[in-house]
């Protein structure tokens, strides 16, 4: 069977090798998916050695998504966009694809699990990191009305600004910003996962139909909790998004569009 691995540092609790046995399993299709951990600065001799032992295909996660896309033969235009790749497929030429799913997975889930599709909606994302770059592009693509980034560091925001100016509206704001309207508020900011949000106002929350943190724990998590107590009651952490990136990687290398709600409900944090 065709070979396929997550590389990244750490890997040892990604959950990337159970969701692609799932789907698997689901499509009836014979793959081997597994861990490959690479020291920082060995991605390269770590990928190459992968793909020369015949692999298929890589899921790339922190901190390699730009070495990835450097090292890719071909890249997708939304992997160009975004300057990072999360998905590798060897061709039948032994060519390397370099791809990004991470923003249609954000899409999917804000689509599926929040029910809110994203045309003509005005989004705040709140962050201005790596994540954030690969998603702004799909937002943008799939008609999104206007993008505003709030972001402690406003420089970090304006650069990603101006990069996707030609895609559509985007906005940059301070963290600390009390303007609204905005349809759906997306966490990007990582601090998040340590269990602690910076404070924000929320005079943001105003008119939201639904939040999103693309962080996920066995937890709500600090944004969720936060959200909540502000009376949103549409809210979806980012496991979904994970769960539809990884279909997204299998559909580029298998040909193949597993389900993902039954994924998601079986392997969710805390479900078993
Ligand atoms: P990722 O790849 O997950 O996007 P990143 O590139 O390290 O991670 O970006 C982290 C984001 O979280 C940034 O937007 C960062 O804000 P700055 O650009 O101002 O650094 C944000 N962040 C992290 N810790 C934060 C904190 N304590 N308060 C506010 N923002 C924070």
């Amino acid at each position: 069977p065709d070979r396929y691995a997550v590389i990244g540092h750490p890997v040892d609790h990604s959950k990337s090798p159970e969701i692609h046995a799932a789907f698997a399993h689901q499509t009836g299709q014979k793959l081997i998916y597994e861990r490959l951990p690479a020291a920082p600065g060995a991605f390269k001799t770590t990928a190459a050695a992968f793909f020369a032992d015949g692999g298929a295909g890589l899921n790339v996660t922190l901190p390699f998504k730009g070495d990835a896309a450097a090292y890719a033969n071909r890249l997708t235009d939304r992997a160009r966009r975004a300057g990072a790749v999360n998905t590798l497929a060897r061709g039948d030429d032994g060519t390397l694809l370099g791809d990004n799913t991470d923003g249609i997975g954000l899409v999917r889930d804000l689509e599926h699990r929040l029910d809110i599709p994203i045309a003509g909606r005005r989004i705040l994302i709140l962050g201005a990191g790596g994540a954030v770059r690969g998603v702004i592009p799909v937002l943008l693509e799939y008609g999104a009305d206007a993008v505003c980034i709030a972001n402690r560091t406003l420089s970090k925001a304006d650069t990603i600004a101006r990069d996707f100016a030609d895609l559509g509206n985007i906005q940059t704001c301070a963290l600390t910003t009390s303007a609204n309207g905005w349809d759906i508020v997306i966490n990007a900011i990582s601090a998040g996962l340590a269990g602690e949000m910076p404070n924000l106002s929320p005079a943001i929350l105003e008119n939201t139909h639904g939040a999103y943190d693309m962080v996920y724990a066995d937890q709500p998590t600090p944004f969720l909790r936060w959200v909540a107590d502000h009376g949103i009651e549409r809210r979806c952490d980012g496991f979904g998004m994970l769960v539809e990136q990884a279909a997204e990687s299998f559909m580029v290398w298998r040909g193949v569009r597993p389900q993902t709600a039954e994924v998601i409900a079986a392997l969710r944090p805390g479900s078993d």
